[in-house]
């Protein structure tokens, strides 16, 4: 075999002609995906990045990958944002988990009253909200805390990189799969059932919709928000991050968040040569100390 056939992938399927993919093709999306996103996508993430994007060399009709190199390095503006949305990784579920939403009610909602009466406004932040199913989560558990809360200034920021997974977020429609399990009171209280063609479907009553403010972001970049978060759910955003820019963004994860406010990571996360600014107080659950 010579240098060239091992460099190039071989068909997948025999349907479908294969898309020539060179080690440079793969190097050099790692590079763009990294200066982007902040994903560190390794070595072994080559089936992975040929998989994901090869809806976008379908869409362009292209064969090969340097082709589709040169057209994001020819016309960026026009391609590098459903590059990104092929390469995210969106999954998420309602309630995922679990105990950080009980940790709000059982322990945090006191808290965060207590600092309501002296602020007058609670901020809270999903960075990486995917679908947004996250946020939804947080605005039932607020809700059903404070039954008033329309009365007060209690905001979700839903952010996330991908536009796709933002505009869904928006809209707020989910198939009703996606709530199997929930208390069925609960279910009654937080979502519409669709009706005829729509009856696999749900969407979360406007009470919740208008707790939160969905909006792309990406977290490499400047930050636009004004003011400090009372928590910051960043969960199974960072998990492809390296190290050095994990440091980065928690240090500015702390400085835009309220002394003694609450970072919520995800289950296979630490802060553990991350950042001293917090303190583990529970199952990924960290307070800003300083
Ligand atoms: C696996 S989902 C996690 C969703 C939710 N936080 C959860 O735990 O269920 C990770 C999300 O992080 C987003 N993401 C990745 N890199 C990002 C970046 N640089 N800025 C903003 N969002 C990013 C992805 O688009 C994706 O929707």
């Amino acid at each position: 075999m010579n240098t060239l056939e091992s460099n190039v992938d071989t068909p997948t399927d025999a349907k479908e002609p294969a898309f020539e993919f060179s080690d440079s093709d793969f190097s050099y999306l790692r590079k763009l995906v990294f200066s982007h996103t902040g994903i560190s996508l390794s070595e072994q993430k080559r089936n992975l990045v040929y998989g994901r994007l090869s809806k976008r060399m379908r869409a362009h009709g292209l064969s090969r990958f340097c082709d589709y190199c040169r057209l994001l390095k020819d016309n960026p503006d026009a391609e590098l944002e459903h590059f990104t949305n092929a390469i995210t990784t969106n999954l998420t579920s309602f309630f995922r988990e679990k105990h950080h939403f009980d940790f709000i009610t059982d322990e945090l909602i006191h808290t965060l009253q207590e600092r309501y009466h002296t602020q007058r406004r609670l901020r809270i932040w999903s960075a990486g909200c995917s679908t947004g199913e996250e946020a939804y989560s947080l605005a039932i558990t607020l809700r059903e805390a404070i039954p008033d809360i329309d009365r007060h200034d209690i905001r979700i920021l839903a952010t996330d990189l991908d536009t796709n997974v933002v505009k869904t977020a928006a809209l707020g429609i989910y198939p009703a799969t996606s709530i199997e399990g929930l208390d069925s009171q609960l279910i009654r209280r937080c979502f519409l059932r669709g009706k005829g063609e729509h009856e696999d479907q749900i969407m979360a009553v406007p009470e919740l919709r208008r707790l939160i403010c969905f909006r792309q972001l990406n977290l490499m970049h400047d930050w636009p928000m004004h003011g400090l978060f009372d928590a910051i759910f960043c969960r199974n955003v960072v998990i492809y991050f390296d190290t050095p820019t994990k440091q980065v963004l928690f240090e500015r994860f702390a400085g835009i968040m309220q002394p003694g406010g609450h970072l919520f990571i995800g289950h296979a996360e630490t802060l553990r040569n991350i950042s001293s600014r917090f303190q583990l107080i529970g199952k990924t659950i960290y307070r800003r100390t300083c």
